[in-house]
C-alpha cells in the first residue's frame, strides 16, 4: 500500500527520499515520485513501475544544501497507475503526498471545480493540495490553511505538504494511515510510513496518533491534535539496518523462510518456562469473566486465527470463533462483553482489522492484539498486546510472521488452558517440551530445499491446485494455497480433506494437482481415504508426510515426529519453499508480486 517519506535538512534529499522509498517497496506500489523544494524552486520527478525507473529519471538531479523533500510510492486506488496519477500532486505552488482514502473527495472536488480549480489527476489525493491553496487565499497563515484543510477531510490519510512561501517547512497530518516523524543528529527531520526508512538516519521518532497534525521546520516540531498543542513523546530508534537486507539470499521471502528457526527462538524466549507459559505483557485478569474468544484478521493472519481456533477449543475448552475482518465490519455482529476480542496482524495497520478492533473497543469488549510491529496502530489501540518478534518482514508473501503468530497463539491456548484448569499439568509439560522443538523443525535442510526445487518443475501448469488437510492442517492448506496464488499466479484452493467429495472432486483429473497434507500424528487414516478418493479419479497427488503414501505421484518427506504441531511447522516450510521455487521458475517477482501490497491500509 502507498508509502510516504519526507526529509528536511542539509543532506542530499534525493538520496534520502529514494533510499526511504526503497525501504517501503515491500508495502507494494505501482508508481513513485518525489518533490524537492530548494531555493524557492520545486524539482519534481515521477515514474510508473519499479523504483529503478524513478532512480533513472533522477540520476542527474542533485540538491546539495538545505532543502525539503517529500516522496511517495503509490498503490493505485482511485485512477490507474499512470504518471499523472502518481504522487506528489501539484497545486499552483504546493505539492502533497498522501496514503489512505479521502472519502469525501468527490464533494470537495466538485466545490473546488465550481470555484474554477482545474484537476489533473483522477486521484482523491489531489483535492488536498487544491483545498489547501484555496484556503490559503483567506487564511492568516499557511499553517491555518493547512489546519482548515485537514479538518475538512473525511476518511483516512497520512499526508505531507510542502509549499512555496514556507520553503523551510513540511506540514503533516495523520488519520487512520500510519506515519512516523523522526529527528536526526543535526536536527534534520524525517517522515516515513513505517520506521524502516528512518533507521540509520533518525535517532528517535514520534509515532503519530490519529488526529495528529503539525508543522516541522528548522526551529523544531509543532504537534497538534484537536486544535491543542501536544507535547512531543519520542521513542528511540534502532540503528541496525542490516536486519532489513537480503543476507545473500535471492529474495527477502527466501531469507525470511530460512530465518524462521532463529526468530522462533526469540518468539519462545522467556515465554516457554518450566511450569507453564509466561507472557510478561499480559495480566491474567484479561481472561476474567471471559466465556468466548473471537479472533479476527485478514489473509495469512486469518489462517493463523483459524489454526488457533482448534487449539483454544481443544486445550482451553473455551468457545472460539473466527472472523474475516472485512466481513465482520459490516455484518452488524453481536458483541457480548464476556468475549475476548483478539486481532491478529503482521503489520498492525491493516485497515479492516483495525476497524474491527475499534468496533470491539466501542462495544466495551476486552481486546488483545497479536502483532509483529511494536507501536503499530493495533498495538496502541488494544487493551493488551503480544508481539510475535519475527523482525521486519519484507516479502509481500508472509512467512515468518505466520509461523510466529501460530506459535504465540498455541502458547496462548496453553496459557488460557492453565488459567481455566482445562488440561493437566502433565499435558502442559509435554507441550512445553514440544514447543521448544519448533526452532529445530523450522531449520531448512539444504537437501530438502534442493529436492523441492527439482520437484517444482512438474507443477508449473495444470488447471489448478487443491491443498487439502484436516483439523489445523486445513488452515495450513489454505495458507499453502494462498502462498502459491500470491507469487505464482496459479489457481490454488485450500480445502478440508473431507469436503472434497461434496463438490470439488468433480474437477479431479491428471491436470489437477493435489497437495495433500498427511500428518501421521493427527487423523492420518481419515485424510488418507480422502486422498485416495482423489487419486482414484486420476488427480496428480503430491503427498507431504513422514510416511510413504502408495497412491502418490510425488512425495515431500518430513521428519517423523511425535506431535502434530511439529508436523504442522515442518510442512509449512515445505509449502513455502514449493511456492517460492514454482514462482522462481515462472520468472515472477517473488518479493513484490503483481497487484499486492504488504500493508493493506485501505479497506
Ligand atoms: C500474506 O502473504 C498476505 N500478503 C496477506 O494476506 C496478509 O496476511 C494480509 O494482508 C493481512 O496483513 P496483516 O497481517 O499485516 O494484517
Amino acid at each position: 500500500m502507498c508509502g510516504i517519506v519526507g526529509y528536511l535538512g542539509k543532506n542530499e534529499s534525493k538520496n534520502i527520499l529514494l533510499d526511504g522509498l526503497s525501504e517501503l517497496e515491500y508495502r507494494g506500489y505501482d508508481s513513485a515520485g518525489i518533490a524537492v523544494l530548494q531555493d524557492k524552486n520545486f524539482s519534481i520527478y515521477k515514474a510508473v513501475g519499479k523504483l529503478q525507473n524513478l532512480k533513472d529519471k533522477t540520476k542527474d538531479f542533485t540538491s546539495e544544501g538545505f532543502s525539503v523533500g517529500i516522496g511517495h510510492t503509490r498503490w493505485a486506488t482511485h485512477g490507474k497507475p499512470t504518471e499523472l496519477n502518481a504522487h506528489p500532486h501539484l497545486g499552483e505552488n504546493s505539492y502533497v503526498v498522501h496514503n489512505g482514502i479521502i472519502e469525501n473527495y468527490q464533494e470537495l472536488k466538485k466545490e473546488l471545480q465550481d470555484a474554477g480549480v482545474a484537476f489533473l489527476s483522477q486521484t482523491d489525493t489531489e483535492v488536498i493540495v487544491h483545498l489547501f491553496e484555496h484556503n490559503l487565499k483567506t487564511a492568516s497563515s499557511a499553517f491555518d490553511a493547512f489546519e482548515k484543510t485537514i479538518s475538512t477531510l473525511e476518511g483516512a490519510y497520512a499526508t505531507l505538504l510542502v509549499t512555496k512561501g514556507e520553503e523551510e517547512t513540511i506540514f503533516f497530518a495523520k488519520q487512520g494511515s500510519p506515519m512516523i516523524l523522526g529527528t536526526g543528529k543535526n536536527g534534520d527531520k524525517y517522515f516515513g510510513s513505517s520506521d524502516a526508512p528512518l533507521i540509520g538516519f533518525a535517532s528517535e521518532a514520534i509515532y503519530l496518533s490519529d488526529g495528529d497534525y503539525g508543522v516541522v521546520n528548522n526551529e523544531g516540531i509543532k504537534l497538534y491534535n484537536d486544535k491543542k498543542e501536544k507535547s512531543l513523546s519520542f521513542s528511540k530508534l534502532s540503528e541496525n539496518r542490516l536486519s532489513a537486507q537480503k543476507d545473500g539470499f535471492r529474495f527477502f521471502m527466501e531469507k525470511e523462510i530460512y530465518e524462521q528457526s532463529d526468530v522462533m527462538s526469540d518468539t519462545l524466549m522467556g515465554r516457554v518456562q518450566d511450569e507453564g507459559i509466561n507472557f510478561d505483557e499480559i495480566d491474567p485478569s484479561l481472561f476474567e469473566g471471559i466465556n468466548e474468544i473471537k479472533l479476527c484478521a485478514c489473509g495469512t493472519s486469518y489462517h493463523s486465527a483459524l489454526t488457533a481456533s482448534y487449539l483454544f477449543e481443544r486445550y482451553a475448552k473455551v468457545r472460539t470463533s473466527v472472523e474475516v475482518a472485512s466481513e465482520f465490519r459490516y455484518k452488524e455482529p453481536l458483541l457480548l462483553k464476556d468475549t475476548l476480542f483478539i486481532v491478529i496482524s503482521q503489520s498492525g495497520e491493516t485497515a479492516d482489522t483495525l476497524e474491527t478492533l475499534k468496533m470491539a473497543k466501542k462495544a466495551g469488549l476486552k481486546t488483545l492484539t497479536i502483532c509483529n510491529v511494536d507501536n503499530s496502530s493495533m498495538v496502541r489501540l488494544s487493551n493488551a498486546s503480544i508481539l510475535t518478534r519475527a523482525g521486519i518482514e519484507k516479502g509481500v508473501a508472509s512467512t515468518k510472521a505466520f509461523a510466529t503468530q501460530v506459535a504465540v497463539l498455541w502458547m496462548l491456548s496453553l496459557y488460557t488452558a492453565k488459567l481455566r484448569n482445562s488440561i493437566s499439568q502433565e499435558e502442559i509439560t509435554k507441550q512445553l517440551h514440544t514447543l521448544r522443538e519448533i526452532p529445530k523443525v523450522l531449520k531448512v535442510d539444504d537437501e530438502q530445499h534442493e529436492r523441492i526445487k527439482r520437484l517444482s518443475k512438474r507443477y508449473l501448469h495444470g488447471h489448478g491446485f487443491f491443498f487439502i488437510g484436516r483439523d489445523v492442517f486445513f488452515p495450513l492448506a489454505l495458507e499453502g494455497a494462498l502462498k502459491l496464488k500470491e507469487i505464482s499466479y496459479l489457481h490454488a484452493e485450500g480445502y478440508p480433506s473431507g469436503e472434497m467429495k461434496h463438490g470439488p472432486i468433480a474437477l479431479a483429473d491428471p491436470e489437477l494437482f493435489t497437495i495433500a497434507l498427511m500428518p501421521t500424528e493427527l487423523l492420518y487414516e481419515k485424510t488418507k481415504s480422502n486422498v485416495e478418493e482423489l487419486s482414484a479419479r486420476d488427480s496428480t497427488i503430491c503427498a507431504i508426510s513422514s510416511k510413504k503414501f502408495d497412491k502418490s505421484d510425488d512425495d515431500i518427506f518430513i521428519t517423523p515426529s511425535d506431535h502434530y504441531m511439529l508436523e504442522f511447522f515442518e510442512m509449512m516450510v515445505a509449502l513455502q519453499i514449493l511456492s517460492l521455487e514454482i514462482s522462481v521458475r515462472l520468472g515472477n517477482d517473488v518479493d513484490m508480486p503483481r497487484n499486492l501490497a504488504k500493508s493493506v491500509t485501505v479497506e
